[in-house]
């Protein structure tokens, strides 16, 4: 890997590390200009991410050239960040980075998280209960951790279902396709087990966390729920919520955010999230109001009051935190453990060593793009693991495992046997960077229009319909 001298870690202050990083951005357009190798412009561009992402985590903001940080801008010391070890990568609800181009290293952070590993025999092991082929994303190993799946199969197996739990935390209205990967499995497994699914929309959170009012928050909220419609959720098994809203409509939901409350102390959520006491008390008691909808009994409407109904939670694996706590808790408090399926990350346009971002436009696709603008961004942003010249790349072959767009196509290309081909013949030459970038963006875009499509075709009924409590098509 290319070597990366004289990171963020001397800057003091905000201002010192975006001077650092106004100056890296200078460097990677001269190097650029100048025609440098790519193995010289590859480690400055990993620099330039570095420090972004240490910009982030000291600042909590996006960096914007032209815009120096102003003089009362704190780190918000969320999350344990890289808690120690320097080559550990940074994996917590708020800050997704590695310095590995390859992304995240998921082995380690099974151990570090202590979850397990979603191998060939559950895979299959799902197979055999739903009687359907495994999604793509448990095939190819987005869904790579789980905990306690054997339990819910087992359970299931003898009758006893079960719920689905997601959610999301609406900042903004602009959804990119990343968003996209908990809802496009939580659809399958709602199918393939005829389970009922409730939708968690954070507007409290994004209230507390970012500068925005209660009222764009909680309007984020609907319109991020037509996009969560558009994944073709049935309103008979779906019940999305907004936090604002079911907290004051629902005694029960309220009363398990209370339980949980008084079952974590200060400590433990410091230790959890990395909480210090100059935050509001409003993020502090938060992490109760995300576990709260892992337990049935939040919702009677749709369980009859059942306490006793198993949750499983399909989400990102940033989001574990939150479910740690809550497992911790659920005993304590007479209540079963939520199961949990996690996903990758999806990574940006730029690279595997961060997520995308919907703050910054060039490191997403966005469920709003054209054609136009797919094509452009994947042209122009989408990080290659392609040689410099064609002639390079016939005779060494390009590099998948870098490449963003082979990437980007194991999360959306059906056919294995498909993306496998692409896969060679890219390692082996056979196919050009430009060609690869094709077959991406002819995959995009049909997904991207038809998403686009069947929101155009969400009413305000159908939205209020999905966030009305209300008793689900099922018995329980
Ligand atoms: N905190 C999540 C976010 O910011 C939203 C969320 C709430 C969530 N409940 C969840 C995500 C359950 C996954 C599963 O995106």
């Amino acid at each position: 890997m290319a070597e990366c001298q004289g990171d963020g870690e001397g800057a003091k202050s905000p201002m010192e590390l975006y001077e650092k990083l106004t100056a890296q951005g200078e460097q990677v357009r001269a190097l650029k200009t100048a025609k440098a190798t790519k193995t010289d412009v590859d480690a400055a561009v990993q620099l330039l991410i570095k420090l972004k992402t240490d910009y982030k985590q000291m600042t909590g903001q996006d960096y914007k050239a032209g815009c120096p940080p102003s003089e009362n801008s704190v780190a918000p010391d969320n999350g344990p960040a890289a808690g120690g070890a320097d080559d550990e990568d940074t994996v917590d609800p708020w800050n997704v980075s590695t310095n590995n181009a390859k992304g995240v290293d998921y082995e380690k952070l099974i151990l570090r998280f202590g979850s397990s590993k979603v191998d060939k025999e559950l895979v299959d092991r799902i197979e055999k209960v739903s009687g359907q082929k495994p999604h793509r994303f448990l095939r190819r190993g987005i869904f790579f951790s789980h905990r306690d799946m054997h339990q819910v199969l087992d359970a299931y197996e003898k009758q006893k279902s079960f719920y689905l739990y997601t959610g999301r935390g609406p900042s903004s209205e602009a959804m990119h396709v990343g968003h996209l990967i908990p809802f496009i499995f939580t659809k399958w497994l709602q199918d393939v087990f005829d389970i009922p699914l409730v939708v968690q929309l954070t507007d409290d959170e994004k209230y507390l966390w970012k500068d925005l009012s209660l009222e764009d928050c909680h309007r984020f909220a609907v319109e991020n729920a037509k996009d969560i419609i558009a994944c073709g959720f049935d309103v008979n098994k779906t019940f999305i919520f907004s936090d604002l809203d079911y907290m004051g409509a629902s005694p029960e939901f309220y009363r398990n955010v209370v339980k949980v409350q008084k079952h974590v102390t200060f400590n433990q959520v410091k230790g959890i999230f990395g909480f210090t006491d100059s935050d509001c008390i409003g993020k502090i008691s938060f992490p109760a109001i995300q576990a709260a909808p892992s337990f049935s009994s939040s919702f009677p409407q749709i369980f009859k009051g059942r306490k006793d109904i198993q949750c499983l939670i399909p989400c990102a694996i940033d989001q574990d935190p939150y479910f740690r706590m809550t497992r911790d808790v659920a005993p304590r408090i007479g209540y079963l453990k939520p199961a949990l399926l996690h996903s990758t990350f999806f990574p940006a346009l730029q690279g595997a060593q961060t997520k995308m971002s919907a703050s910054d436009a060039n490191t997403s696709i966005f469920l709003t793009d054209t054609p136009k603008q797919i094509k452009n961004k994947v042209n122009k942003h989408a990080f290659s693991g392609g040689k410099d010249t064609v002639e390079e790349h016939r005779k060494y072959g390009g590099n998948p495992d870098v490449d963003v767009a082979f990437m980007y196509l194991t999360f959306f290309l059906e056919d294995d046997e498909q993306l496998e081909k692409i896969r060679q013949d890219y390692a082996s030459g056979a196919l050009l960077t430009g060609e690869l970038k094709k077959l991406l963006i002819e995959t995009l875009q049909p997904m991207i229009e038809q998403h686009q499509q069947r929101r155009k075709q969400v009413t305000e009924e159908e939205v209020k319909q999905f966030m009305t409590p209300r008793p689900l098509h099922f018995n329980f």
